[in-house]
């Protein structure tokens, strides 16, 4: 199948407007007295995946957003050099420690976005030996949820549960550079060979020809045939969920990291041009590309975020000469100043106002969610230094 690459709207072409060092620097001063408003209520709890009447509730191994607030206090850590934040992240091993014990929530392929952000770093960034053992441990889980025949990870649930047998996801792109880090910690090929191949089949079937994505598809595990597309998340199943994109575009672009499969940036590139061509006038997306102004709908803060992280990713990774370079910089500093401008969150908790997380559902709709706010902090810290990626 060929996928279309769309072209790029002009705006993104108009002279060029670059974030500087005091602009980036501001923000980040926000994002570090936010967390630090936060810090006394979540030492030992973590924010819930959203905030409700603008406070985030104390919970606990409950959801696959946790290691989103580990991941907030690393990024403060490695800005600041600041020891609370390290001996906050820290003192979190614990609870990710007895949610593999437990088995807590662990049916899903959300381990990626849990271990990674909590103990994949403190590994990495301290040397702490159990954080390693923890998150090995996690990648574990994840590769058992991985089938042969259909070449993917399970998403959610029961792996015994025919309903949910074979259905793999866009999000868990973010999910696949836990097994590259256990192959690459521990030389067991296994690990890459199933992120790689789950990173071919979501290319191959969750892509559509136009650049857009399903959400989820289904595969037989028993054949490996192709069955079909559907959402979960996002306004209908041939509609393209904001953030489905975003997970897409951003994970694409790692993925060449991870495989050195050149395919894929040029993947994540056509997905950008068709998510870029659909924002309103002030960049931010709404929660699902099938809106336009007339519809009135949510924006997804969170999307334009993740969005910002994976084209500064596929940026590393495109030749200094790629003549769109410009354009997609342009991009990034349109969406950062209006998402700074007009939907940062003052006075409640939160960094990023106007998230959706499942909108179908009723859900932490038109609210600030943890995820935006920790990618967020990662497009600022993207854009300011150099920065090896949690991912
Ligand atoms: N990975 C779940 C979500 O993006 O809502």
């Amino acid at each position: 199948m060929t996928i279309a690459l769309e072209t790029l709207d002009r705006r993104y072409f108009s002279p060029q407007d670059v974030l500087d060092k005091d602009w980036i620097d501001s923000a980040i001063r926000d994002v570090l007295s936010s967390i630090d408003a936060l810090l006394p209520r979540f030492s030992h709890t973590f924010p819930a995946a959203n905030t409700l009447e603008g406070r985030y509730t104390e919970v606990a191994k409950v959801d696959w957003t946790e290691g989103f607030w580990t991941g907030l206090l690393w990024l403060a850590w490695e800005v600041t050099g600041e020891d609370k934040y390290r001996r906050a992240a820290e003192g979190f091993l614990d609870n990710f420690e007895e949610r593999l014990d437990k088995q807590i929530k662990v049916d899903t392929h959300d381990l990626g976005f849990l271990y990674l952000l909590s103990c994949v770093n403190a590994w990495r960034l301290t040397g702490n030996t159990r954080a390693r053992s923890l998150a090995l441990r996690a990648a574990d889980l994840l590769y058992c949820r991985f089938n042969a025949t259909a070449g993917v990870i399970q998403a959610w649930g029961d792996l015994r549960d025919p309903a949910r047998q074979g259905r793999m996801i866009i999000d868990c792109n973010l999910n696949v550079p836990l097994l590259f880090w256990a192959a690459n910690e521990t030389g067991n090929a296994d690990y890459r060979q199933a992120a790689t191949r789950h990173l071919e089949q979501a290319a191959r079937y969750l892509v559509r020809n136009d650049g857009s994505t399903f959400h989820t598809f289904y595969l037989d595990i028993h054949t490996g045939k192709a069955l079909r597309g559907d959402t979960h998340q996002g306004f209908s199943d041939s509609s393209c969920w904001a953030r489905g994109q975003a997970w897409g575009i951003y994970g694409f672009a790692l993925g060449y990291h991870h495989t050195g499969n050149a395919a894929l940036p040029e993947l994540s590139r056509k997905l950008t041009h068709y998510f870029l061509n659909r924002l309103p006038e002030d960049y931010v997306c709404y929660w699902d590309l099938i809106f336009t102004q007339e519809d009135h709908a949510y924006r997804d803060t969170s999307a334009a975020a993740i969005s910002v992280c994976g084209i500064a990713e596929l940026l590393k990774q495109l030749p200094l000469t790629d003549p769109l370079r410009p354009a997609y910089l342009n991009a990034i500093s349109l969406m950062m100043r209006n998402l700074q401008a007009n939907y940062f969150a003052h006075n409640e908790d939160g960094l990023l106002r106007e998230g959706v997380y499942n909108f179908g559902r009723d859900m932490g709709i038109n609210v600030p969610n943890l995820w935006g706010d920790y990618f967020w902090f990662e497009a600022l810290v993207r854009l300011s230094r150099v920065w090896t990626p949690y991912w």
